[in-house]
């Protein structure tokens, strides 16, 4: 496998985000607001929105795994790390990198709903199209992209490319030496 052609670039990415932040930011006035990122995946997301939200926020994080292959959610998920504080009361925004079938958010919905937040929001950098196999309502959506196994901006491929700056489609075919995505 390789890296494909570009499909949300670095400075895309970096427009989208302020102008989620902005939007957040309006949202929230006011508000005790907690952000938490889905890791691995959302970390880089978390970093670069959070930096964009002009207010007195606080940050957390979890860790799940869904079981399956490498490019399949399987619906099954686990808690590999819990919140480090409660939320009752909280306003709760999730972070993450992408909504693929839904299976993963509406778990962690669920989980997240019996502890009594204030609210609960989902915002995501991506949502491929049409492959959502349970509704979820995202409140912030970054890019709507067709539903292409992707990775870069932290999405991985079996535990690597988390760290390219953009987000790519992933091909068929032997890395090129220098690493570079194909037809740039
Ligand atoms: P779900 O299918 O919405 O449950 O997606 C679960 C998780 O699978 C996401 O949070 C990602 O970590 C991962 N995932 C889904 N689609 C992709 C992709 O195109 N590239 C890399 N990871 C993905
Ligand atoms: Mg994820």
């Amino acid at each position: 496998m390789r890296i494909g052609r570009v499909l949300v670039s670095a400075k895309q990415i970096e427009a989208r985000l302020a102008e989620m932040g902005a939007q957040i930011t309006a949202d929230y006035q006011g508000k005790d607001l907690l952000l938490v990122a889905v890791l691995k995946g959302a970390f880089m997301v978390m970093a670069d929105l959070s930096r964009h939200i002009a207010l007195p926020v606080d940050l957390d994080f979890m860790a799940v795994s869904s079981y399956g292959e490498a490019t399949r959610t399987s619906g099954v998920v686990r808690i590999l790390k819990d919140l480090d504080r409660e939320i009752s009361g909280r306003h709760v925004l999730i972070v993450e990198d992408i909504v693929d079938s839904g299976l993963t958010l509406q778990y962690l919905r669920r989980n997240l709903e019996v502890r009594r937040p204030a609210s609960l929001e989902i915002a995501t950098l991506l949502l491929k199209s049409g492959l959502q196999v349970v509704p979820v309502s995202v409140r912030y959506v970054g890019f709507e992209i067709p539903p292409d196994f992707v990775i870069g901006y932290g999405l991985d491929y079996v535990g690597q490319y988390r760290n390219l700056p953009y987000v790519a489609v992933m091909e068929e075919g032997e890395e090129p030496a220098d690493g570079t995505p194909a037809g740039s």
